[in-house]
Order: structure tokens, then C-alpha cells, then sequence
């Protein structure tokens, strides 16, 4: 493993005020006292990874990132047992997905064993963090940056790698969720950047987003670029939808939707559980008509902030309105495989695909 240097903040957060935000810390305001910054050039490779006091930035106004946006992030958490034990819930799998997002934007890839050495290093410095309650967690956002002062456009030679760390609890306040479906904007094309995790892809969710906000719910659903038929994902997150035979479908990985690593340990933890787990596309018309009928009777978000988020009801510009039950409890099956998720992770079930 690489050799991190590591730089304490010489006015750590007392004892006392970081127990107080760790009380109720809203999603992605809070941050622990230390982040890790590893640099690239062109030649040199990877070099000067360190922890350090968590700060701002010095980027000069013509780095490449602000302009032509070659930046990439992922999203994992750091749980605590009740033994107080520290996991990491499948962080291969991110490092995996970082590269892979890297290699799309013509970016350099940063090797798994530094990818983990941040994560291990962060943790040892600022393992207080890590919060205790059941919905809580450490998110930890590594993301790298372009950072070559230059404005041609082509693929930078110099990168910038930051870690940083976030206590968080329930990323919605609300217990279930409501959707709106945004006819008129997609997400991305096949052939596109859309199973990439790239800042761009959720830059351009914000409008799409606001108009969901504008219309009183609390994230949207794309469609697919080329028909605008079929379901393809949320703001930030994968999406899943429970039939009354209780059959859980979601859909297909079909190059435009994100490789979610909190959807693919769903399929598998769902069959291990007796669930019939299906890919395969689902025609938003029939989301609409199959909650009407009865047919389609959960639906929900998941995803590493998301988790297992449950799904009140989707509304469209036609004025129609899918909704589950009453709208606001939580279906059966997304709270068993919420719980059944959230135990591994946290180390208190079986973890039989060594995912911990
Ligand atoms: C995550 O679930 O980690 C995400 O990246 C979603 C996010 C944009 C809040």
C-alpha cells in the first residue's frame, strides 16, 4: 500500500460540538476534520498522497475542469456496528466503478490500492465521525478533478485526487417519496456519459429536478432518450418496482443508467432472500396503468445515499397520478430488503458474498 503522509489539523472539532452534529447530521453538510489529496502529472504518475487538515482548494481559474468539466466522483459509506466495529460495505466495487467512470472521461485511472489507502487513511484520523444511529453513517465522496492550466480542449495531463468525508442520516426526510416524471428532459443517450459518475450527468438533472420541486415532489424519474417509453433512473439514484405476485423487476443496464452498486447488491440479496429479482425494461405507461389495476404495488429508490427509499407515488405533466396505498407508508418489500441491506452493512447479518 502506498505511503500516505499525514498532516492533523492542529484545531481538531472538540469532543463535545462533534457529538452535538453528529446528532442529526443533514446529508452532505457536515464534514469531518480531514480530507486525502493525491496528485497526477503526466510521466510521474501518481504521487503525494497525504491526509490533510480539510480546506479549500487553490485551482488556477484556467484549470481544465472549469471549463470542459472532466470531473468524476463516487459515493460509499462507513458504518458502525453495535460493537462499535467500523465497515466498509463493498469499496472494491467503487474503486472498480471510479476507474471505469475515469477511462469514459479520458481521465487518468487511480489504482484500487490508492482508491483504498484514502479511504483507510481518512478513517484513521477521523474515525470519530463515523455516527452511531441506526440510519447513520459516514458517506465518504472521493472525486478527481482535471486540473492542467490549458484551454484546449483535450484529455489533461494532470489530475487531482480528493477525498473527503460527511456524517449523514436519512438522505430523504420523508418517509416515502414522491416522483415526478419528466417528460420532456432525459438523463442520457446510449453511447453517452450516463453509466459514467460524472458531475455532468447530475448537473444536467437540476432543471428536471426543480420542475419535480415546483410540482411538489421530492426527486424525478427519467425516461430513455431515444422513445422516451421506457424507465431508466432518478436524479441520483436506480429505481425498483414490486408486482402484486411479489416479483421485483428494475431496469436493464443498458449503457445510458448508472451501474448502481446499491441495485446490483439488491438483485443479489433479493434472490438469497426467495425473491424473484428481474431486469428488464419497464414502459412507463405501464408503471401508471399497473398501479391503477393493482398490478404493480411498491415502488421505490435505491442507492448508496438513498439506500432503500420507498416510493409514494409518481405524477406526470397529463395530470395522471400512479400512486401505492395511501402514498405515504412504506411497502413490504422495500422495508425487507431495506433491513435485510442495511444488516450486512452494518455487520450484524451474515455477509455470505464477503461484501463487509
Ligand atoms: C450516492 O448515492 O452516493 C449518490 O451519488 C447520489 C448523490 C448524488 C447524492
Amino acid at each position: 500500500m502506498a505511503d500516505f503522509h499525514i498532516e492533523k489539523t492542529s484545531t481538531p472539532t472538540p469532543a463535545d460540538q462533534r457529538e452535538a452534529l453528529l446528532k442529526d447530521p443533514k446529508f452532505g453538510r457536515v464534514f469531518t476534520d480531514h480530507m486525502v489529496v493525491i496528485r497526477y502529472v503526466e510521466g510521474q504518475g501518481w504521487h503525494d498522497a497525504k491526509v490533510v487538515p480539510r480546506g479549500p482548494l487553490s485551482i488556477d481559474p484556467a484549470s481544465t475542469v472549469l471549463h470542459y468539466g472532466q470531473e468524476i466522483f463516487e459515493g460509499l459509506k462507513a458504518y458502525r456496528g453495535k460493537n462499535g466495529d467500523i465497515t466498509l460495505f463493498r469499496p472494491g466495487a467503487n474503486a472498480a466503478r471510479f476507474a471505469a467512470s475515469a477511462r469514459r472521461l479520458a481521465m487518468a485511472e487511480l489504482p484500487e490500492d490508492l482508491f483504498m489507502g484514502a479511504i483507510e487513511n481518512l478513517l484513521k484520523v477521523d474515525r470519530d465521525w463515523v455516527p452511531q444511529g441506526s440510519d447513520q453513517s459516514l458517506y465518504l465522496r472521493p472525486f478527481m478533478i482535471s486540473n492542467e492550466v490549458f484551454l484546449g480542449v483535450k484529455r489533461a495531463n494532470e489530475y487531482l485526487f480528493v477525498l473527503l468525508a460527511s456524517p449523514v442520516g436519512a438522505y430523504f426526510s420523508s418517509g416515502c417519496v414522491s416522483v415526478w416524471v419528466s417528460d420532456e428532459y432525459t438523463r442520457a443517450a446510449i453511447g453517452g456519459t450516463g453509466e459514467a459518475k460524472c458531475g455532468g450527468n447530475y448537473a444536467s438533472s437540476l432543471v428536471p429536478q426543480q420542475e419535480a420541486a415546483e410540482k411538489g415532489c421530492d426527486q424525478v424519474l427519467f425516461l430513455d432518450a431515444r422513445e422516451r417509453r421506457y424507465v431508466d433512473e432518478m436524479g441520483g439514484m436506480n429505481v425498483m418496482f414490486v408486482h402484486k405476485d411479489g416479483s421485483v423487476v428494475t431496469p436493464p443496464l443498458s449503457g445510458a443508467i448508472l451501474r448502481g452498486i446499491t441495485r446490483d447488491s439488491l438483485l443479489k440479496l433479493g434472490r438469497k432472500m426467495g425473491l424473484t429479482m428481474r431486469e428488464e425494461p419497464i414502459a412507463i405507461d405501464d408503471v401508471f396503468a399497473g398501479a391503477a389495476s393493482g398490478e404493480i404495488v411498491e415502488a421505490f429508490a435505491c442507492g448508496t445515499a438513498a439506500v432503500v427509499s420507498p416510493i409514494g407515488s409518481f405524477h406526470r405533466a397529463s395530470g395522471d397520478e400512479a400512486r401505492f396505498g395511501d402514498g405515504k407508508t412504506a411497502g413490504p418489500v422495500a422495508l425487507r430488503l431495506r433491513e435485510a441491506l442495511s444488516n450486512v452493512q452494518r455487520g450484524e447479518a451474515e455477509d455470505s458474498f464477503h461484501w463487509v
